[in-house]
């Protein structure tokens, strides 16, 4: 019997064999990266809830840059964040010259490219921009732009905002270099606040909400078939159903269905019926319950108060149906938002933010 390999990836920061739904976003910033410094989309804000796939488009954006001659460097938003930057970015420098067919480049050492500053001035001197500066000099001879990506922002860490800060000017001094952040919409709105980094709200930001399901039947046929099986077309709808535009839920089901589907060469209905249970168990599991039982009486009672509603919620009528005054109710929805579980729709009004989580209580609710 054949041996398949599951190409699925259900787990959380591995880039999929097929990216669903990202076509456009990842066009902008290729095309800017091939334009360079003044393209706005060099400056770009992901915003999206838990597994809607932010860190796998910043990986896959990351590895794309290399083929554009741009090196990068990818770290998330936490103390010794400049530091990382600075030391990947050495990093990076030394693999792509080591790497590299391009005859410019060849037999250079890093040792030469950034030897000189390393010499001239000892680093303990230098603040983390000079440093950075110097290794920019050291780039910009050869060309090659320098990507940063920073996951899971938040507008908390002081090095976070010192950081964009500092990013303002080297763009202001025409460096060659691009920044992709990514983060939970509550974290994105508060660094967007902040006024020390006024500058990112002209940033370009795309919101990562679900994939539309036609995108979802691509990617779901192109995976399958790069290992060597197929679907039937019931099958790949039944699978789109039970998805419902979430990309972490793409690969539970594709990869559940494609391990009960075995040693076949074509995953059939009753593979996906089977597939779709086990994938359920394993997003309830793995997300939907833990954050459940986090969850606090007056948070619950929030929520539950929320299902009467078809999408939108008002944070008034909350208030009412709880029982309590609207600055109380308001406590609840900071929490929620906090955790991303809730977002905001506008003035006073909410609506579920984490997908699935809304069936998921449905039918908690129901049982007991
Ligand atoms: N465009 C996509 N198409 C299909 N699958 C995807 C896509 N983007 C991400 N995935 C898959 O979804 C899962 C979650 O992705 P990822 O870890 O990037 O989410 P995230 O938004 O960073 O989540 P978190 O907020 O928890 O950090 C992973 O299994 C990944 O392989
Ligand atoms: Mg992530």
């Amino acid at each position: 019997m054949a041996a398949f390999n599951n190409p699925f990836t259900p787990t959380f920061g591995i880039v999929p064999p097929y990216m669903a739904g990202r076509t456009y976003v990842i066009e902008d910033i290729v095309r800017a990266l091939d334009r360079g410094p003044g393209d706005p989309n060099l400056a770009t804000i992901f915003i999206g809830a838990r597994g809607t796939g932010k860190t796998a488009l910043l990986s896959y954006l990351a590895d794309e840059a290399l083929e554009h001659g741009w090196i990068s460097v990818s770290v998330v938003a936490a103390p010794g964040m400049l530091e990382d930057i600075y030391e990947r970015t050495k990093e990076a420098a030394a693999a792509y010259i080591d790497t590299t067919d391009s005859p410019k480049l060849k037999g250079l050492t890093v040792g030469q490219l950034f030897g000189l500053e390393w010499e001239s001035a000892p680093r303990e001197q230098l603040n983390w921009r000079s440093r950075m500066n110097a290794l920019f000099k050291g780039l910009d001879q050869y060309g090659i732009g320098l990507l940063i990506t920073v996951d899971e922002v938040s507008a908390s860490l002081d090095e976070m905002i010192s950081f964009a800060a500092t990013y303002q000017l080297f763009v202001r001094e025409g460096k060659r270099v691009g920044l992709l952040m990514a983060g939970l919409p509550h974290q994105v709105s508060a660094l967007l606040r902040n006024q020390t980094v006024s500058f990112l709200r002209r940033s370009v930001q795309h919101r990562l909400s679900g994939v539309a399901d036609q995108e979802v039947a691509q990617a779901l046929v192109q995976t399958i078939a790069s290992e060597g099986k197929t679907a039937t077309g019931e099958a790949i709808d039944l699978m789109v159903d039970a998805i419902g535009g979430f990309p972490f839920m793409m690969q539970l089901v594709g990869y559940r269905s494609w391990d009960v589907s075995f040693g076949s060469c074509e995953i059939t209905v009753k593979d996906v019926q089977r597939g779709v249970a086990l994938a359920q168990g394993d997003l309830d599991q793995r997300v939907l319950e833990p954050t459940f039982y986090e969850l606090s009486d007056g948070d619950l009672a929030f929520l539950r108060a929320m299902l009467e509603d078809q999408d939108v919620s008002l944070v008034a009528d909350i208030a009412q149906r709880m029982g309590v005054a609207s600055n109380y109710a308001s406590q609840y929805r900071a929490r929620l938002v906090e955790q991303g579980i809730i977002g905001t729709r506008g003035r006073g009004k909410i609506a579920f933010d984490m997908l699935h989580f809304k069936e998921f209580l449905l039918s908690k609710f129901a049982e007991a």
